[in-house]
């Protein structure tokens, strides 16, 4: 399967013709990598500041802004440079927005924004926990943050001027689901209560969460499987964007510089089809509901 579909658009907010749509939804919910090369997100001359690790505030990899509240975390920057920051962040929100709306018109209302990312630090040779090392494949699933079987649908724009941001695929997510499931115990009765108790969680961690978690843990764990996909390498070149469910394609970032990210969540029925989604997939495997 070639794991990149190739869109010939040039411009955020279309309208685009019926077979791009066609395209793009296909793509996305067939756990393909949604790609357009020539679709910009152009910095201004005073925005080219910054294109260095300096702004970060030197604890985060990344800087983060949440739409719903206006919150900028992440960065050092104060006074006008913080403005100019912000105000970066929020055009690529817009910008992806109207992306996601005009390409896949039926996801409309349903589709809610999560945060904004700059990434402004070198993904190569980052030192982190296995857990957190994004350089090993996995699926988007996060212990905080349960999505209750919501959809995880990521926009990424390489804003680097000279090097391509690399990332390997891995295999289908019914080929992961199958292979990582069976040995998953079900979470313990309670647990979900406790966690949310004591505030581990922001919202209850349904069995879905549990199990994608465990999908996500066994996958960066397995280094046999890390190096059967270790050919498995795209580069996205500067200026390229692209998007994809994250909680379906297995990903890993494997080095670059400089990139923008929106993240939406969409719920499983406002989906094409619906039955192209973990929620589904884990709950044929496993039998029964998940949450
Ligand atoms: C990830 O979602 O694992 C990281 C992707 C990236 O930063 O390119
Ligand atoms: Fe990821």
């Amino acid at each position: 399967m070639n794991v990149l579909e190739p869109l010939d658009i040039t411009c955020w907010k279309g309208p685009f013709a019926p077979e791009i749509l066609a395209k793009a939804v296909d793509a996305l919910e067939g756990g393909r990598v949604m790609y357009a090369p020539q679709l910009h997100f152009e910095l201004s001359a005073a925005e080219g500041r910054f294109l260095s690790p300096e702004c970060l505030d030197g604890k985060s990899k990344n800087i983060s802004y949440r739409p719903d509240s206006g919150a900028l975390r992440g960065t050092s920057c104060q006074g006008s440079h913080r403005d100019l920051l912000l105000s970066m962040l929020q055009r690529y929100h817009n910008r992806a927005s109207e992306l996601v709306k005009a390409l896949c018109p039926g996801y409309g209302d349903h589709l809610q924004s999560g945060f904004t990312s700059f990434r402004p630090a070198e993904v190569a040779g980052r030192g982190t926990s296995w857990r957190q090392d994004d350089t090993r494949l996995h699926v988007d699933a996060f212990p905080s943050r349960p999505m209750q079987g919501i959809r995880i649908l990521r926009v990424f724009t390489n804003v680097n001027p000279h090097t391509p941001r690399t990332w390997r695929v891995g295999e289908p997510f019914e080929q992961v689901a199958a292979k990582y499931l069976p040995d998953i115990r079900p979470p313990f009765p309670g647990s979900s209560s406790l966690l949310l108790l004591f505030r581990v969680v922001k919202a209850r961690r349904t069995e879905y969460d549990h199990f994608m978690l465990g999908i996500h843990d066994r996958m960066k764990a397995d280094q046999a499987y890390q190096s059967r996909f270790a050919q498995n390498e795209v580069a996205f070149p500067p200026g390229a964007t692209w998007a994809c469910f994250t909680d379906w394609v297995s990903h890993a970032a494997m080095s670059g510089q400089f990139a923008f990210e929106q993240t939406f969540y969409l719920p499983v029925a406002a989906m094409h089809d619906p039955q192209r989604s973990p929620l589904r997939v884990l709950e044929r495997l496993s039998g029964h509901a998940l949450v």
